[in-house]
Formats: structure tokens, sequence, C-alpha cells
């Protein structure tokens, strides 16, 4: 059993983000995490080391294991920097807790995520796209299809789905915007307080007035066992926002590049499409646009991948590299919607993703709609020459220029 002390062949380990030379490849440092005889570690942005999970095994299990810790207030959690640790009276929502506290809170909104109720959401979600393709569709014949489609989309479902009424959606929409694209630390810290006001105000209405949405409802169930209080639930719909709108968003934005940039493959869809839920499922996979989300501390010393972790000690789940390991997934760098095996895209255990469904859905509607209404759409510019999130909490594009 090796520990951090004993590993020799990586003197200094390698830092977290690692850079990608190739839109669609594994960054190479990943590979070799993942090919080294035993677990390894790497250096996050805030100068501290976290132990590597890489292999789907590992990944797995890891995420399986109760002896692993959520709550980012442990001392160890591998925060990417220091400053990220939330301040006490910031409600870490369901993604911050351990059971038994995280399996009641999660019973209190799993109805809403479930593939039933997701189902019941489905037309909305067809109009709220509809409406962004007949946007496109009047304007301009050149767009950056992220700014005009991937990111408001999501957004407006989201807005469906916690209750914003329409007269506030513009001034969400913007304020979203501004703490996704903040230019310094600053500018998101403010969009970030005018956020947690707004749904701070938007609970207290729902508590006065309950309505028939998310944290309507929750707020009308307020004081039964499980159900969030006013905080929670104010955490709650702020967590909802950053969990669901970037990460579709940028789904959306990948999965249009590779499309256009894939004709044959596109042209197989649009002519069956059966084949669409198989082929978001495999472009979750091979993007796998989650980096950073499935990070923990050790409660207890664990034995995983040849290594002894020791209690207190980060541990991150690379689901990126565990979904492009040939021992699980055959010739894990092609695009195959084929694919039998399912992938961690959406992690696993406890914290797996509630709103997977959603997230399906979205980008089934999302992706369908545009290639049929818009045939004719293509790339604006090279995929070589577009820009990608490097260094984000989710892999995606900065901007997608495309012309029709
Ligand atoms: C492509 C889209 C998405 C991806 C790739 C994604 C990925 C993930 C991953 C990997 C986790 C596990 C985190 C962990 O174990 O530490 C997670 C958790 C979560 N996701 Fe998603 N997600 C997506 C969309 C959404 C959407 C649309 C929503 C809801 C509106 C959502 C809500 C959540 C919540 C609430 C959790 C925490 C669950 C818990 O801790 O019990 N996600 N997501």
């Amino acid at each position: 059993m090796a520990d951090a002390a004993d590993i020799t062949e990586h003197p200094e380990p390698p830092s977290y983000p690692m850079p990608r030379t190739c839109p669609y490849a594994l960054p190479e440092g990943y590979r070799q995490l993942r090919d080294r005889p035993t677990l390894g570690k790497i250096r996050l942005p805030s100068g501290k080391l976290a132990w590597a999970t890489t292999r789907y095994e590992d990944v797995k299990a890891m995420l399986g294991d109760d002896r692993f810790s959520s709550d980012l207030r442990r001392p160890g959690y591998p925060l990417m920097m220091d400053h990220q640790a939330p301040p006490p009276e910031f409600s870490t929502s369901l993604v911050g807790m351990d059971p038994p506290e995280h399996t009641a809170a999660r019973r209190a909104v799993a109805a809403d995520f479930t593939p039933r109720s997701i189902d019941r959401l489905r037309p909305r979600i067809q109009e709220i796209t509809d409406e962004y393709v007949d946007r496109l569709l009047a304007g301009p014949r050149t767009v950056d299809l992220i700014d005009a489609f991937a990111n408001p989309v999501p957004l407006l479902v989201i807005c469906e789905l916690i209750g914003v009424p329409f007269a506030d959606r513009a001034f969400f929409l913007e304020t979203s915007f501004t703490l996704m694209n903040a230019a310094t630390p600053e500018a998101g810290a403010r969009a970030t307080a005018d956020l947690m006001g707004y749904m701070d105000k938007l609970v207290t209405d729902k508590e006065r007035v309950p309505t028939d949405d998310l944290i309507g409802r929750l707020a009308a169930r307020r004081g039964e066992p499980g159900v969030p209080d006013h905080r929670d639930l104010v955490g709650m719909a702020f967590m909802l926002l950053m969990a669901g709108h970037e990460t579709i968003a940028n789904v959306i934005g990948l999965g249009a590049m590779l499309l256009l940039d894939r004709p044959v493959l596109r042209k197989s869809l649009l002519a069956d499409p059966s084949r669409w839920p198989a082929a978001v499922d495999e472009l979750l996979r091979y993007f796998t646009i989650a980096e950073i989300a499935n990070s923990r501390v050790a409660l207890e010393d664990v034995e995983l991948g040849g290594v002894r972790i020791a209690a207190g000690e980060g541990v991150l789940g690379l689901t990126v590299g565990a979904n492009r390991d040939a021992r699980r997934f055959p010739d894990p760098d092609t695009f195959d919607i084929d694919r039998a095996e399912r992938s961690l895209a959406f992690g696993f255990g406890a914290h797996q993703c509630l709103g997977q469904h959603l997230a399906r859905t979205e980008l089934e509607v999302t992706l369908t709609t545009l290639f049929e209404r818009v045939p004719e759409l293509r790339l604006a510019e090279s995929v070589e020459a577009l820009r990608f999130k490097e260094q984000h909490v989710n892999y995606g594009l900065h901007a997608l220029p495309v012309t029709w």
C-alpha cells in the first residue's frame, strides 16, 4: 500500500485544471494519472494537494462510499480556492450535505425531478425552445449560439421550475449572465448578492401566497420534517440555478459544435430521431463537462486504488477520466451513440445528479428542434478557432458563432 510520500514517478504532482490539446480529447494529464499503477495526487489552484481518482472503478467506488463526505465546510475538503468556503450563513444545500440530513432534504424535492414530473414540463421546454429558434430565424443570419440560444433556454426552464414570475425574468436573466461572466471577483460577488437577495424575496412571497411550483409547494409545507426552512429554501433556489443552467448550456454548445462538425452523424440523427436520446447520453459521456463536481473528503482512513487515503484528505472524482476509461468503454475516444454502458456524467451514489432527467429532456428538445428547424445551420468559424472554458468549474464554449 503506497501513500503520497511513496510516489516517486511524479515528484511534483500535476496541476488542476489540465490544459486540453484538442476540444474532443481528454487532457493528457488525466490519461497519465489514470495509467499510473496507483492513485496519484493533483495540485489544486489553491496550492493544496488532493487525491485524484480517474479510473472508472475507483471513481465509482469512491462516490458510492459513505466514508467520503460531501460537506465542503469540513477541513481538508478539496476546494479549488480557499476563499470558496461558504460563509456560515449560506446554506450548502443538497450538494454539500451528508446523510441523514442529505437523505431527508433530497426526499423533500425528489418528486419534482422524476421522469414523470419532467415529462409534464416537456411542453413548456418545447415552447421556450421554439420561441428562441423563432428569434434566431428572425434575426441576423450569423449569431453566437451560446448567447442567443444555449444560455437563455435553460435559464428560462429554471425560472419555470422554481416559479420566477414573468415580470422578474428580465432581471433574473441579466443578473445570472453577469454572475456567469463576471470579469472580477467583486462583480461576481455583487451579482451573487443580488441573486441571493432576489431569491430571499421570492421565497418570502411564496411563503405568504403559495404557488404551484417547486419552491411554492415547499414553502407551503414549511415545518414538515425534512422540508427546508426559509434559509435552506433560498439556498436551494440558488443552487438549482447554479446546478441547472450553465451545465446544460455547455452541453448544448458542445453538442451543437460536434454535430455541426460531423455532417454524417447529424444527417443520421435527422433521418432517425429515435436515436437522439442515445446521442445525448453519448454527448454527456464524451464531454463530461462537470469536471470537479464530485469532490469529497475522507472521514476515516480508506484504502482505494492501491493507496491509503488518510482521514481529512481531499479526493476528486474525475469522471472526465473515468468516462474515457477503456476498461469500461471500448474505444473510449470514439463518439459512438450505440454504446450500451452508462457513464458517470451525472456522478454516482447518493448525490447522483437530481436534475438528470431534466437535463436529458432539455438537451434532447433543444438539439432536435435546432437541427430540425434550421437544417442549413453551419459553423461560422472552424473548431480550431473556438475558445473553450478551460479554467472553469464546467467545460464548455465561451462562444459558438454559427450561420445559416
Ligand atoms: C448537463 C447537465 C448536468 C450535469 C452534467 C450535471 C452533473 C452533476 C453531477 C456530476 C452531480 C454530482 C455531484 C456530486 O456528487 O458531488 C450533480 C448533482 C446535482 N445536480 Fe446536476 N448536472 C446537470 C444538470 C442539472 C440540472 C438541470 C439540475 C436541476 C435543475 C441539476 C441539479 C443537481 C442537484 C440538485 C445536484 C445535487 C444532488 C445531491 O447532492 O443530492 N443538475 N449534477
